[in-house]
């Protein structure tokens, strides 16, 4: 059976949904996107990503086409729609079509595009395979804290990653310090403490960031949020990335040398209990899967 889609104000199938070629999504990327986890059809934390899609327009100067409430019962109206049982929504906002112009049009007319996508067989239960990253210099855009559809950058250097067998790229800054990977934010743990990135322009604020910070300090473990080098990381106990779709990811190679002993360590094992927990109570279900 043919998919059903949110486009511009309604449910309908998939096939009938069609954009300009002069949207400003397709001429210059000008839009924005959210990607929502939904365990047993509940969105998870679907709050935060809302607050984030918003602000994310901000950053554009674009008003988004409808209020949260709006998002919301969209969300919950694909929840409904859909035969898919692990899914995620994706929300797309572009600022519509209009004649080419690098200026801003004082009037636009938003697309909007959501949908219900089935998590891959490949993401699920990831969290147990082992994978690799490599590195690479940060050289996208200055405001990555917005949740923005132009992401060449972040797609060139994943594939990058998979031609030299790697499952994800870290963006290293000046000082070889690591930002974040191209669809995830990093972590690593030594001694007791768990170090992630500060929030700012050169990451994007991840909501499985947020929740994987309370769950640490829940079990006990010291947060900092700090800029560690790629040599700490390497140095360090654990590693791990963390993003919607993929939850928790232990590496254990980068650049192809080990970190630490090469196994999944027993932090990263605690805060994925920990966090399929804290999501079961946050979407009120006895359990994720
Ligand atoms: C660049 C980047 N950083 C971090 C993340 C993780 O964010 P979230 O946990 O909200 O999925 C993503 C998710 O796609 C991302 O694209």
């Amino acid at each position: 059976m043919e998919k059903t889609v949110f486009f511009n104000g309604k449910l309908i199938p998939l096939s009938q949904a069609k954009v300009s070629v002069l949207d400003r999504g397709f001429v210059f990327a000008d839009g924005l996107y959210e990607v929502i986890r939904c365990y047993r059809k509940k969105p998870f934390a679907l709050d935060g990503h809302l607050q984030r899609f918003k602000r994310s327009a901000e950053g554009i100067y674009m008003e988004l086409p409808y209020g949260l409430d709006r998002w919301r019962e969209i969300c919950y109206e694909l929840c409904e729609e859909t035969d898919l049982g692990q899914f995620s929504l994706y929300l797309q906002v572009t600022r519509g079509p209009a004649p080419r112009d690098h200026r801003i049009p004082e009037q636009y007319e938003p697309t909007v595009f959501a949908y219900a996508d089935p998590v891959s067989p490949e993401m699920e239960y990831r969290w147990e395979n082992l994978s690799k990253a490599m590195t690479l210099k940060d050289g996208r855009w200055d405001r990555c804290h917005i949740k923005s559809v132009a992401l060449l950058p972040n797609i060139l250097a994943r594939d990058e990653a998979r031609r030299k067998g790697a499952d994800e790229a870290l963006w290293l800054g000046p000082g070889q310090v690591v930002y974040e990977g191209t669809a995830s934010n990093a972590f690593m743990i030594e001694e007791g403490v768990l170090y992630t990135h500060p929030l700012c322009n050169k990451i994007l604020g991840g909501i499985t960031r947020e929740v994987i910070l309370k769950v640490a300090a829940e079990l006990g473990l010291e947060v900092r949020q700090e800029g560690k080098t790629i040599q700490d990381f390497l140095a360090a106990d654990e590693v791990f990335v963390t993003g919607t779709k993929r939850e928790i990811m232990p590496l254990v190679e980068i650049d192809g040398q080990a970190v630490s002993d090469g196994k999944m360590g027993e932090w990263t094992r605690k805060i994925h209990e920990g966090m399929m927990e804290y999501i079961a109570r946050d979407c009120g279900l006895d359990s994720c899967y």
